[in-house]
């Protein structure tokens, strides 16, 4: 992946939300809260985290890519409780940013995936050299399909049996949604 054109600030507020890069203090409640849970990595292709030691490594490779200036994973903290309650990441490649989020099931329902995405789409649209922005889907994931129209990604075509999500075990097909810039 290419670094350095896009200039990621360590934090970005919304209105409900503070996305702030990750510390290492954040892995007890990162793991308790949802990188344990079974439903919450049900479509992700990573599986549930068996111990607080594996979350640290996740923070691991967090410190290594906002180094190599290649991802930016944001822990989602909400700002009236302080709580950190998930995360969402963005990852570039040339002229593009991939994005993902993952919420704590407790606070699922209140529009927050919506309200960081629409935080971070925006973030990777003011870069210059930035001209599409990307996420995918499972095609039966209703409530991240949701979020991604929500955020203004239009559906761009079905990929089929792309991705491994730990909660099935096999490949399954995906929604690609995109938001570009148009030209000026
Ligand atoms: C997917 C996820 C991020 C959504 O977060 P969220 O903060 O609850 O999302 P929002 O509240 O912003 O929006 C959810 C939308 O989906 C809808 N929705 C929620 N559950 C749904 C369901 N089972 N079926 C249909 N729609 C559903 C909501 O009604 C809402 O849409 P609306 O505003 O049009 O009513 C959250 O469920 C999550 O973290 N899941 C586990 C991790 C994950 O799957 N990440 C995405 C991988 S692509």
């Amino acid at each position: 992946m290419s670094a350095n054109v896009f200039a990621a600030p360590v934090s970005l507020q919304t209105a409900r939300l503070l996305l702030r890069r990750n510390t290492p203090d954040d892995a007890k409640p990162m793991f308790e809260t949802w990188a344990q849970d079974p439903e919450v990595t049900r479509f992700m292709t990573w599986a549930p985290h068996r111990s607080v030691e594996e979350t640290h490594g996740y923070l691991e490779y967090c410190t290594t890519v906002w180094r190599a200036r290649t991802a930016f994973p944001w822990g989602i903290v909400e700002r009236e409780t302080g709580a950190l309650v998930g995360g969402i990441e963005a990852r570039v490649d040339g002229h593009r940013v991939e994005f993902g989020y993952v919420l704590a099931r407790r606070v699922w329902g209140r529009g927050y995936a919506t309200e960081a995405s629409r935080a971070v789409v925006a973030l990777a649209l003011s870069a210059p050299a930035i001209q599409r922005v990307w996420a995918y889907v499972d095609c039966e994931h209703t409530a991240s399909v949701r979020v991604l129209e929500k955020a203004g990604l239009v559906r761009e075509g079905c990929l089929r049996k792309w991705y491994v999500p730990s909660g099935f075990g096999v490949p399954r097909d995906i929604w690609s949604y995109a938001i570009v810039k148009e030209p000026s």
